[in-house]
């Protein structure tokens, strides 16, 4: 399963063994390589080595060089300031290696598989049923699919996880009304839209919503449904069953929309762990990690309190018996853990949930059931803001429906593909326009760090110009475009031609491909790959503009930069298909 080495990496390799021949005792230490604007690349690792030494970091350096084996990979490689070394490779080096990538039918593109590859859980789009989804669930998802999906590349086990919000007291409201109105939800799968599906639970909710706040007596009857189906009685559970199916119509109606694959065996929501409750909450007070506290069942943390100074303890069970949020989660981590033999928890989730996950780890690893081996993480997202910098609301102050918001980018990029399009069909300008206007909204959500708070504004999303996904798809199909025309002539390596400016940094850039997307899948950081793809298109299109493809001056040299014109394409197609967004051939 070897995938083919990328120059970077042989790079890599010839100078750690030359500053272990140099230095005997950094042996395995790393030459910390960047790529450079000096030179092709510069290894800073010598410094804090000839610290450590207590050795002269430019003689060091010095003795490094004279170890460096330069002809075929290397051509050039000298110290430069305090002791960093500047390295140059040979254009034979760029084009060969990049050649045995094009070649290698795996499709990697030069992406090692992971060492140690292990389990990952990763809980990520998890819409609430019988509401409406959000631009909260936007980002929960589309984060959680593009590192799903890098993670996967890599060789991990990955198993997905839609903690989907399917209990709690308000379906005693729900279900009560339901079956003093038995017709409302009648009517099978299939027969109704996404659409229909939220507009019918909508309808029911704001129904049930409006007797419970007029009517005490319906009120008591619908505090007696949550006792009901807390205690699993068949018929409030049948009806319970009818919320979430009819959810689920409309939830995978977005993901549709969202062009985003789920599987239905992947939607575990909070129901699903209800035989483990009582278990878990017996196992944490047994062994004393959780204590009652008037009448609750409590853990405690040093470091949390209210502004009151006074502790706030994570409830696992309430003084009535009930338990919430906490409970579900630390017996979602022991199903995890122990049934699907998981090593890392990844929880995509907004970052004001952290309190919650930082308390809900804690316990679990007071608890045995994470430690040094097997263990979580938040990947906490910021917030969705509006064009004023404030929580992405609707004029009136509701919060938006992702659904709306969704339709308005495919409009809008409907129109940016029609404006361009010369020989389009109208059926082609829509699905183009979808994938356009999708990817849009993706590729924003993606290309700053998901820590971070960003504004949603569609404007700057559908531009053409700058760092959207429009840009890269344009630059992708630019080049299909030029392969097409290239008709006969076939894309081929020449590794004996001396390569361009343009062309070097373009091919040492389509070579950190593999770099990018190894990094980008271990910290769990798909910006990364975003803003490798940028550069890369942007890297293409001064290629494009100093060296003329189809008339460059020898058929060698029109083959070779057909060929870096193709090995371009394929990491950009294969780079957005991992964040989940496609590269349509024409434009
Ligand atoms: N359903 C929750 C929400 O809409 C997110 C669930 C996150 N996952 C979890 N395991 N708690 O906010």
């Amino acid at each position: 399963m070897a995938s083919v080495t990328s120059l970077t990496a042989s790079v890599h390799q010839r100078l750690a063994s030359a500053l272990s021949a140099a230095l005997p005792e950094a042996t395995g230490a790393d030459p910390l390589l960047r790529r450079s604007d000096r030179a092709d690349f510069q290894a800073n690792g010598i410094l804090a080595l000839a610290k450590q030494a207590k050795a002269n970091p430019r003689e060091l350096a010095t003795r490094v060089v004279s170890q460096v084996v330069t002809g075929d990979v290397i051509k050039d490689v000298e110290v430069s300031g305090p002791g960093f070394l500047n390295i140059t490779v040979t254009d034979r080096a760029i084009t060969e290696n990049l050649a045995a990538r094009y070649a290698d039918d795996t499709g990697r593109l030069g992406v090692p598989y992971a060492e140690n590859p292990g389990t990952t859980v990763i809980d990520y789009a998890q819409p609430n049923v019988a509401k409406e989804m959000h631009v909260g669930h936007l980002r929960s998802a589309v984060i959680g699919d593009a590192v799903g999906q890098l993670m996967e590349f890599t060789g991990e086990r990955v198993i997905r996880r839609h903690h989907i919000g399917d209990w709690g007291t308000q379906f005693g409201m729900l279900i009560q009304y339901l079956d003093e109105h038995p017709h409302e939800l009648d009517h099978k799968a299939g027969e109704v839209t996404g659409e229909e599906a939220m507009s019918n639970l909508d309808r029911l909710y704001k129904a049930a919503r409006k007797l419970f706040d007029s009517d005490e007596e319906f009120k008591t009857r619908a505090r007696r449904r949550v006792v009901d189906l807390q205690a699993g009685d068949p018929r409030t559970l049948a009806m319970w069953q009818k919320f979430v199916d009819e959810s689920k119509i409309y939830f995978f109606s977005v993901f549709e929309k969202l062009d985003m694959e789920i599987q239905d065996a992947d939607i575990v929501g909070e129901s699903g762990y209800n035989d483990m409750l009582d278990e878990t909450c017996r196992l944490l007070e047994e062994s004393g990690v959780a204590v009652r506290s008037e009448g609750a069942l409590c853990v405690f943390f040093d470091d949390v309190k209210g502004p009151d100074g006074k502790p706030v303890p994570l409830i696992v069970k309430k003084s009535d018996g009930g338990y919430g949020y906490a409970a579900t989660d630390l017996s979602a981590i022991r199903d995890r853990v122990f049934n699907l033999k998981a090593d890392t928890l990844l929880y995509v989730v907004d970052a004001r949930q952290s309190l919650h996950f930082r308390m809900v780890f804690e316990t679990a690893r007071r608890a045995g059931w994470l430690n040094d081996e097997v263990h979580a993480v938040q990947l906490a997202f910021g917030t969705v803001l509006g064009k004023d910098g404030k929580p992405f609301k609707t004029r009136e102050g509701e919060t938006v429906r992702l659904v709306d918001l969704l339709d308005e980018a495919i409009e809008r990029a409907s129109a940016v593909v029609r404006e361009k399009a010369q020989d389009l069909s109208e059926e082609e300008i829509a699905e183009r326009g979808a994938q356009v206007g999708v990817g849009a909204v993706k590729y924003a959500d993606l290309s700053t760090s998901a820590n971070r708070d960003y504004k949603f504004d569609l404007d700057q999303m559908v531009s053409l110009n700058g760092d959207t996904s429009v840009y890269l798809q344009y630059a992708y199909a630019r080049i299909r475009s030029i392969l097409r025309k290239a008709g006969e002539v076939r894309p081929s390596a020449h590794s004996e031609l001396e390569l361009h400016d343009a062309e070097r940094a373009l091919g040492l850039h389509v070579d950190a491909f593999a770099e990018t997307v190894a990094e980008a899948a271990a910290e769990y950081a798909p910006h990364k790959l975003a803003a490798y793809l940028y550069q890369l298109a942007s890297l293409y299109t001064s290629f494009y503009d100093k060296c003329p493809v189809l008339k460059a001056d020898t058929p060698q040299q029109v083959e070779n930069r057909l060929f870096l014109c193709d090995i371009t394409a394929g990491t950009l197609h294969r780079g957005m298909a991992l964040l989940g967004i496609r590269t349509p051939e024409r434009l």
